[in-house]
């Protein structure tokens, strides 16, 4: 297997889905209108979006040996995602979130769900961290809407030791603080009609990680803005990785 320039670890979920008028009353039975299946799961995403646009990926992660399990490897062969690490356990699913250090992959990480406690390594150990509004307030106690909010917060992280902190802000874009230029620079999105957001963060993730990996001389400020224009089409349609675009979909300067 020829080396992967995005190696990604983290979790892989089935989504099932039911759509109901509203909820159920605990322990009542209601009448749905329709139920899918979905592949999903931060880090199954993030890799999808990643080699959706072109980037030799690796997946690194536990599924069941159930039939959810290999459907899942299936999508990632659909994918083009090497399956070589991904592992069926006999008894359960396994997410699993940890981080790999190589000297090549810049380490980019996506505290999702985020923790109050997160063990301060991560912040060493990572190049870069990206997080959402609510991740960001999370793990610096600074409430975030808006740009200047999340350039205070994205300082905080990047104290913590990362080189590079980014937080997402939905229709605003994105926020980006390097430690080399203390200095927030907002870079903003072209705001899209959302149709269903699910995703979005990911689909920002996986297209960064994809910068980085192929792109590694692209001016940070460039690679967001890219990463943004990506996110803004995901969410334009429906679904998680049905949403995702491919390279031939999408304009030929992102590449
Ligand atoms: N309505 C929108 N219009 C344009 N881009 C959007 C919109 N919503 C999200 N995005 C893009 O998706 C990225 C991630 O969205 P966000 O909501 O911050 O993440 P999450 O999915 O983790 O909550 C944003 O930084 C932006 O690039
Ligand atoms: C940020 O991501 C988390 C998952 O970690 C999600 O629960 C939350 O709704 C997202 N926040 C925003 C503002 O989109």
């Amino acid at each position: 297997m020829a080396a992967p320039e995005v190696v990604l670890v983290g979790s892989c979920m089935t989504d099932l889905v039911s759509l109901t008028t509203r909820l159920p009353k605990a322990g009542e039975t209601i009448h749905g209108h329709r139920f899918f299946t979905g592949f999903g799961g931060k880090g199954a995403n993030q890799c999808v979006q990643a080699a959706r646009l072109g980037a030799k990926t690796s997946m690194i992660c536990k599924v069941g040996k159930d039939s959810f399990g290999y459907d899942y490897i299936e999508n990632f062969k659909k994918n083009g995602i090497p399956t070589d690490f991904v592992s069926q356990a006999e008894n359960a699913a396994t997410g699993a979130a940890s981080i790999i250090v190589d000297d090549e992959v810049k380490t980019l990480f996506n505290p999702a769900p985020a923790l109050a406690d997160l063990d301060p390594q991560f912040y060493t150990h990572s190049n870069i961290i990206c997080c959402n509004e609510s991740e960001a307030e999370i793990l610096t106690g600074i409430t975030v809407g808006n740009a200047q909010d999340a350039g205070r917060a994205g300082l905080v992280l990047v104290e913590k030791g990362c080189e590079m902190a980014v937080v997402t802000l939905g229709p605003q874009g994105c926020v980006l603080i390097s430690a080399k230029e203390p200095i927030p620079k907002h870079i903003p999105v072209k705001k899209a009609t959302a149709v269903d957001t699910t995703g979005a963060g990911d689909s920002f993730v996986g297209a960064l990680a994809f910068y980085l990996a192929y792109y590694p001389n692209l001016p940070q400020e460039e690679m967001l803005e890219r990463a943004n224009f990506i996110a803004s089409v995901s969410v334009q349609s429906t679904g998680t990785q049905t949403s995702f675009p491919y390279k031939k979909d999408l304009p030929q300067y992102l590449f």
